[in-house]
């Protein structure tokens, strides 16, 4: 009963958030804030960057498969996703700029770390698109992680 109510409300949200873009001639801080990792925040061409970077300074600990290992945990699929599910990709950056790889975090650059997320993203099975994942974290906050695709807007 709650839910059939909803709907309309729902739609007009929609309307007014085209409309604003629209007239706006750039996306509304409400739209950008809405994206998450199912919309497309990298490039595939990123995520193959990423996999050679990712076997040389994450395999070792996380497993070339992405699965985890002794001590660390998987970085892909749905417990790594649920994991991370409500926060944004600038916390998740954050979390591997600060403290990644464990120990020696300055070994690997802001741009290498975004290309690994993006690899990371590929295999976790979020879809690639068209613009690639940024390495400044503010760029970053505005994209949630959702370990569920959201139903069709
Ligand atoms: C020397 C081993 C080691 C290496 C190398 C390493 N990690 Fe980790 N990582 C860990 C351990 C252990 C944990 C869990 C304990 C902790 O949080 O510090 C962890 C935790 C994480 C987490 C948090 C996972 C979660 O869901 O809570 C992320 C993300 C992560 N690592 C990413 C990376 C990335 C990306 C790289 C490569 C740039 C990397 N790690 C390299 C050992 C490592």
């Amino acid at each position: 009963m709650m839910t059939a109510g909803r709907i309309p409300v729902v739609g007009a949200v929609v309307v007014v958030a085209a409309v604003v873009v629209t007239l706006g001639g750039r996306p509304s801080v409400a739209a950008t804030q809405a994206r998450t990792v199912w919309d497309g925040v990298y490039t595939a061409e990123q995520a193959a960057r990423g996999a050679p970077l990712y076997a040389w300074s994450c395999a070792e600990c996380h497993g070339s498969d992405l699965t985890g290992g002794e001590m660390a945990p998987g970085l892909a699929g749905s417990e790594f996703a649920w994991n991370w599910n409500g926060l944004s990709v600038g916390d998740l950056f954050e979390r591997v700029r600060i403290s990644m790889p464990q120990g020696v975090p300055g070994s690997v650059s802001r741009q290498e770390k975004a290309d690994i997320l993006a690899f990371m993203f590929a295999r976790s099975g979020f879809p690639a698109g068209e613009t690639e994942l940024a390495s400044r974290t503010a760029m970053l906050a505005g994209i949630s992680v959702l370990a569920e695709a959201p139903t069709p807007r």
